[in-house]
């Protein structure tokens, strides 16, 4: 039988993790949840944000049973996930930022670290860069827009360059002789707008994004894909209800997904 991961975020930003497990694990049936009632994420209390997403993960559980949960969000791994952890028996996947790798890359011991305003305020990200910065100057920046110029990105709108460059700009340090080399995206909307980010930025640096390794991680839990297994239906569900326009089913379709399911929750 095949297996279902259920992959889940606040919006249309877990697409750029989803789009790796398809690639990793094509045989499996995927269920895609965007909670966009409540985006963007970001946005909420800890205290609300636990109390919105511990019971609707229960009913997306009950409803699509899955095998894993993918937590492709960063704000609710970072808040939510203990929560469910300890409410359901499923194993869950998350992402954090991707701090350790991205520190231990940079020649230029400057790195800063892109997230939400809640992601960069929790003290868990902080702990990461106590615990894996080694010697690297770690700038935090929370940026209040852009999760939502990336999913108007993806709705086919136009998104200006300096709206853009604004939210990254202080990414870009250039103190004592040297210059920031790596910036960690800490919020899976923001890889929706990869080419525009490298474009926009006033100096070429690396982007971590964590898509890969969170596959990776589930391909560990899950297992690798069955050989020669027919492709598994990669399904979308928006807590909203909304039933996306033609611009946002071709968006949706550029990363797998091949049908659209009814709403649980709103
Ligand atoms: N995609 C989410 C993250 O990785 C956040 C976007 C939001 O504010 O809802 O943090």
């Amino acid at each position: 039988m095949s297996q279902t991961f259920l992959v889940f975020d606040s919006g249309l930003g877990g697409l750029t993790v989803l789009r790796e497990i398809v690639a990793a694990r094509p045989d499996a049936h995927m269920v895609y949840v965007g909670d966009d009632a409540f985006f963007p994420y970001g946005g909420h209390t800890e205290t609300k944000l636990v109390a919105r997403v511990v019971p609707l993960m229960g009913e997306l559980i009950e409803r699509h049973r899955p095998d894993i949960v993918v937590i492709a969000c960063n704000t609710a791994s970072i808040q939510v996930l203990p929560h469910l952890r300890e409410r359901y028996t499923l194993p869950f996947v998350g992402t954090v930022p991707a701090i350790k790798p991205a520190c231990a890359a940079s020649r230029s011991k400057r790195v800063s670290v892109l997230g939400t305003e809640a992601t960069v305020a929790r003290e868990y990200t902080r702990r990461l860069i106590r615990d894996f910065a080694r010697d690297c100057a770690v700038t935090l920046v929370g940026s209040r827009r852009l999760a939502g110029l990336a999913e108007a990105h993806l709705q086919g709108q136009s998104i200006a360059d300096a709206d853009i460059a604004a939210e990254i700009a202080p990414c870009f340090v250039d103190q004592d002789g040297e210059r920031t080399d790596t910036v960690v995206l800490a919020c899976t909307h923001y890889p929706l707008l990869m080419d525009r980010l490298a474009r926009l930025a006033p100096w070429p640096v690396t982007w971590v994004d964590p898509a890969p390794a969170i596959a990776r991680r589930l391909v560990d839990l899950a297992g690798p894909a069955e050989p020669a297994t027919a492709r598994g239906q990669v399904e979308a569900v928006f807590t909203s209800g909304k039933h996306p326009d033609a611009r946002l089913a071709a968006g949706l379709a550029r990363f797998g997904i091949n049908a659209l399911a009814d709403a649980t929750a709103n």
